[in-house]
């Protein structure tokens, strides 16, 4: 069994983030979102893993290769991002008639994927799709099925959608797969879409069998999306402390890297505060993530994330925010009063 993971697309939906990130090393509880699909393919057994990488291959291939993985790891370069099934024609030649799991490398689930694959072995079907029901199906794949939980058709993004049930970015295929991805045509966005070619196993009379995914899933396609997986993953982090705590006070389930220094702040879990840190004079916490080599002088960061390298300095509150790395922001007590900003192309600042 292989792991087919995708690791491309413009990440539109994520601007500016990903104007100079690809979107799934954007950091949730300060580590890659990619990270975490590895993670689950080699806890479910799977050693040989296929990436593929789209218009930031050098900056996906370089933070991969700085973990030493129980893994062998592919990089498979999809030229153009024209959609998840024509990335798998892409790995044709790494797939090499296997059995695989393709995962989406900006979905993260909870349980991991092994009780899943466990089924695609037992039942041995030509694909296996995890469903799970969702308040905005339109914004997904979505599964019609009959009385008996048979999955009959799939339909990606419905107006009108036939069911509550999305389908989760992680399939598991036969070799058949290569056949449909071939004999499907682009979609309205003008790519060839998984859906279509697990629609196209259907109607040629090849056995598609559902698995619901019973705890969290986040498809990390929008800034809210990534805060929300942020506070999920935090909720089950454990305390851990390997920092510099001067007359300060940590709350609950926080996590303190290796030389970082809190002084004369308070840090309420869940949070992590990553390595070789600074925060000083300031409250910090809950669900907030900051990431390795940031300083947080005179300001409250609540539920955020702030990624590595940053500085927040004299800011007052900030809340439910998303800061990209190498971000300065300094509030200030010179005149004139006015506010001052450098900010890139969509932006999203609320004052
Ligand atoms: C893709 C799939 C969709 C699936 C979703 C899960 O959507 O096309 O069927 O429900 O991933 O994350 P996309 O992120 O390309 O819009």
């Amino acid at each position: 069994m292989k792991a087919l993971i995708l690791s491309g697309g413009h990440g539109t939906r994520l601007r500016p983030l990903t104007y100079s990130q690809q979107k799934q090393l954007i950091p949730v509880a300060n580590k890659p979102v990619l990270f975490y699909a590895i993670e689950d393919a080699i806890e479910a057994g799977v050693h040989d893993i296929g990436i593929i990488t789209g218009p930031n291959r050098e900056q996906v291939i370089e933070t991969v290769t700085s973990v030493d993985w129980d893994a062998e790891i592919t990089f498979i370069h999809q030229g153009e991002p024209a959609g998840l099934a024509h990335a798998i024609l892409v790995a044709e030649e790494f797939l090499n008639e296997d059995e695989f799991v393709m995962y989406l490398g900006d979905n993260i689930l909870k349980d991991g994927i092994t009780s899943h694959i466990e089924k695609f072995k037992k039942l041995n079907p030509d694909s296996l799709i995890l469903l799970t029901q969702v308040e905005e199906p339109q914004r997904f794949g979505v599964a019609e099925l009959d009385r008996n939980g048979k999955v009959k058709k799939l339909i990606e993004k419905p107006k009108v959608p036939p069911s509550n049930y999305a389908l989760v970015g992680v399939y598991f295929f036969k070799p058949v797969i290569l056949d449909a991805c071939r004999n499907i045509k682009p979609s309205w966005r003008n790519e060839l879409e998984i859906t279509d070619a697990i629609q196209w196993l259907i109607e040629n009379g090849y056995r598609v069998e559902a698995s619901i995914v019973k705890g969290w899933w986040k498809d990390t396609g929008k800034p809210e999306d990534i805060l929300e997986a942020n506070r999920l993953v935090l909720d089950e982090i454990e305390y851990k402390n390997s920092g510099k705590i001067e007359n300060s006070r940590i709350i609950g389930r926080v996590v303190v890297e290796d030389g970082s220094v809190i002084k004369n702040s308070i840090i309420k879990g869940p949070s992590i505060i990553g390595r070789d840190c600074r925060i000083i004079n300031s409250y910090i916490g809950p669900y907030t993530s900051i990431g390795n080599e940031c300083q947080v002088i005179e300001t409250e960061i609540e539920d955020s994330v702030v990624m590595e390298n940053s500085e927040v300095i004299n800011a007052g509150r900030i809340v439910e925010s998303l800061i990209g790395k190498n971000v300065k922001i300094r509030g200030k007590d010179t005149k004139p009063a006015g506010k001052r900003f450098i900010v890139g192309d969509n932006s999203d600042i609320i004052l």
